[in-house]
């Protein structure tokens, strides 16, 4: 199985993707799971990183706390969309495995010196600021790393933070513009994809048809998550926005899209955090990131749905 380290903000978008990571064992080693301030402060992120660990009996994996707050930026944070905890819906247990000592940007450095080099990839489902950090301290392990696939971005899409920039760029573009110019390979799941995989009723009902434990609290995440798009959009489900990254390392054929150039706004208030995409290569730049655009929805939810069964 391929190497991962998931860093996250949970986020029930982002408990869908470790959900869906753990019901993947023969394709995805989980190495550790790294949180960041993003939906939700810090202290409520690694919290529910562990809830999801446990609510899968799977305590054996670690998690390390990073970054308090963006490299450069105030922290903006996301209840309106996640709830006051960040995993707003369903009654749990507060956690009771502990997380790690060790810093989780030393935890990604000390991981990616240890391991052969292109061995580990990196999956980013919130603001990128531990890799950032991490890159910044230990230049070194760029080349070290396989890739980096990242939800994060909008082009076609617009904003769903300000009308340029989505999330999780938006809270830490520093981080994302030291990633996009270090040379690694990156994925970027963008808004554009994100969009099309609304949890619509039918969906949900069937991923309600599992009858698990795991199953049945994912249905009380996703309703609570949904009310932000139906209420204000007036659509049926929300958009999945974070498991998109998982699902690619699973199938990639469901995704596509483009490799090309895309730099990020750090400058302007009004734009800042904007992913700006050179999709018809005007601009003479180099490409940094494939930038994905289309997506199978159907197999996205049949692919999700077989495997929280699994769990
Ligand atoms: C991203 O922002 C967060 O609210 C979600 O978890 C996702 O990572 C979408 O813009
Ligand atoms: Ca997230």
């Amino acid at each position: 199985p391929r190497k991962i380290i998931i860093d996250t903000d949970p986020g029930q978008d982002d408990a869908a993707a470790l959900m869906l990571a753990f019901a993947s064992a023969h394709e995805l080693k989980v190495l550790g799971i790294t949180t960041v301030a993003g939906n939700v402060p810090l202290r409520l992120t690694s919290r529910n990183a562990r809830i999801v660990c446990e609510l899968c009996h799977r305590q054996d994996i670690p998690v390390y706390e990073g970054a308090v707050r963006p490299m450069v930026r105030a922290l903006v944070t996301a209840e309106h969309v996640h709830g006051k905890t960040g995993l707003d819906g369903a009654d749990l247990p507060e956690p009771s495995m502990a997380v790690q000592d060790q810093h989780a940007v030393d935890f990604i450095i000390e991981t990616l010196r240890s391991h052969p080099a292109g061995s580990v990839t990196l999956c980013t489902l919130g603001p990128m600021t531990n890799i950032g950090l991490a890159l910044q301290r230990a230049p070194d392990i760029a080349p070290m790393i396989r890739e980096i696939v990242m939800m994060g971005g909008g082009f076609s899409e617009g904003g769903n933070i300000t009308p340029a920039a989505e999330f999780n760029i938006y809270v830490d573009p520093h981080a994302v513009d030291l990633v996009l110019k270090s040379g690694v390979p990156v994925t970027m799941m963008p808004l554009d994809v994100t969009h099309q995989l609304m949890t619509s009723k039918a969906r949900v009902a069937r991923i309600a048809a599992i009858g698990t434990r795991p199953a049945r609290v994912m249905v009380d995440w996703l309703e609570f998550f949904e009310r932000f798009d139906e209420e204000k959009y007036g659509s049926d489900g929300g958009p999945l926005h974070d498991p998109t990254v998982i699902a690619y390392l699973i199938k990639p054929e469901l995704f596509s899209g483009r490799y090309c150039n895309v730099e990020i706004e750090t400058q302007s208030e009004l734009t800042m955090g904007m992913t700006v995409v050179d999709w018809w290569r005007v601009s003479g730049r180099k490409s940094n990131v494939q930038v994905m655009r289309g997506v199978d929805a159907d197999g996205f939810f049949d692919l999700l749905i077989e495997r929280f069964a699994r769990l």
